[in-house]
C-alpha cells in the first residue's frame, strides 16, 4: 500500500499559496526530498504551468514512484534518484528547487551541500523554497518544535532542527538572497532565496594599466 503523509496533506494548500505567487509563468521545479511524492502530485497538477521533477535518495524511488506513476500527469517527471552527498546535478536546469521537512533530517554538512547544488542547478533569478522547522536567535519557537528536535536527536544525532541565521549565511555564500520568510502551519517556515546573478570574472587588466 503506498504510504500517506497527514502532515504533507495539512501544509500543502499553504505552500501552494506561495508557490502560485512565484511561479506564475511556465517553469521547471527541482524537488529534493520528495519522499512518498505526495507534494509532487499535488503541486503539479495544481500548477499545470510547472514542470516538476521529483527526486529522492535510489532507496527511496519506489515509494515517490507509487504515487507519481498512478497519477500519470504531463507535467510530474518519473521520479529520479538525487542524493545530496552524490555529484552529478543538473547544473543551471531548473528555474527553481523545492524541498521540504529535509533539513531537519539531514546533517548539516548534507544541508550545506543541499544548498551549493541547489544553486548549481538554479538559473540566475532562480527561486530556492525551503520549508520546515527552523530555530531563531537560537531558540525553539514553540514547545513542541523542542520536543520534535528531542526526538530527531535521540534518533540519530546528526538530525535536528536548524538555526535560520546559519542557514541563512549558507545560502548567502551561495549566491542565494533571502526574499521571503513566511509563517506556515504548525510553527513551520517557508524560506524563498532568489540565485543572484554569477559576479563577472576579475578583469585582467587588459586596458594596459
Ligand atoms: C521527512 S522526509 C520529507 C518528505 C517530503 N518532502 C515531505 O515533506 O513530506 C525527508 C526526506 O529527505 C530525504 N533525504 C534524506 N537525506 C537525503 C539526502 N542525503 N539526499 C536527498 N534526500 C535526502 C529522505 O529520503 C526523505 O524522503
Amino acid at each position: 500500500m503506498r504510504s500517506y503523509s497527514k502532515a504533507s496533506e495539512r501544509n500543502r494548500e499553504p505552500i501552494l499559496a506561495v508557490l502560485r505567487r512565484w511561479l506564475s509563468g511556465s517553469c521547471r521545479v527541482l524537488e529534493v526530498g520528495s519522499g512518498n511524492g505526495q507534494h509532487a502530485v499535488y503541486f503539479a497538477r495544481a500548477l499545470p504551468q510547472v514542470f516538476w521533477q521529483a527526486t529522492d535518495r535510489a532507496e527511496m524511488l519506489p515509494d515517490v514512484s507509487e504515487w507519481i506513476d498512478e497519477v500519470a500527469l504531463p507535467n510530474l517527471g518519473a521520479a529520479i534518484a538525487l542524493d545530496v552527498n552524490v555529484e552529478g546535478w543538473p547544473v543551471m536546469a531548473f528555474d527553481a528547487v523545492f524541498s521540504a521537512n529535509t533539513a531537519h533530517i539531514m546533517s548539516w554538512p548534507e544541508v550545506e551541500l543541499m544548498i551549493a547544488r541547489a544553486a548549481a542547478a538554479l538559473r540566475a533569478g532562480g527561486l530556492f523554497f525551503l520549508y520546515g522547522p527552523f530555530n531563531y536567535g537560537g531558540r525553539f519557537t514553540s514547545e513542541s518544535n523542542a520536543r520534535f528536535d528531542a526526538g530527531l536527536r535521540a534518533r540519530d544525532a546528526q538530525m535536528g532542527i536548524r538555526d535560520f541565521e546559519a542557514v541563512d549565511a549558507c545560502a548567502s555564500a551561495a549566491r542565494f538572497t533571502l526574499i521571503e520568510d513566511n509563517a506556515m502551519p504548525a510553527n513551520n517556515r517557508l524560506l524563498v532565496w532568489r540565485r543572484d546573478a554569477d559576479r563577472p570574472r576579475e578583469s585582467s587588466g587588459g586596458e594596459g594599466s
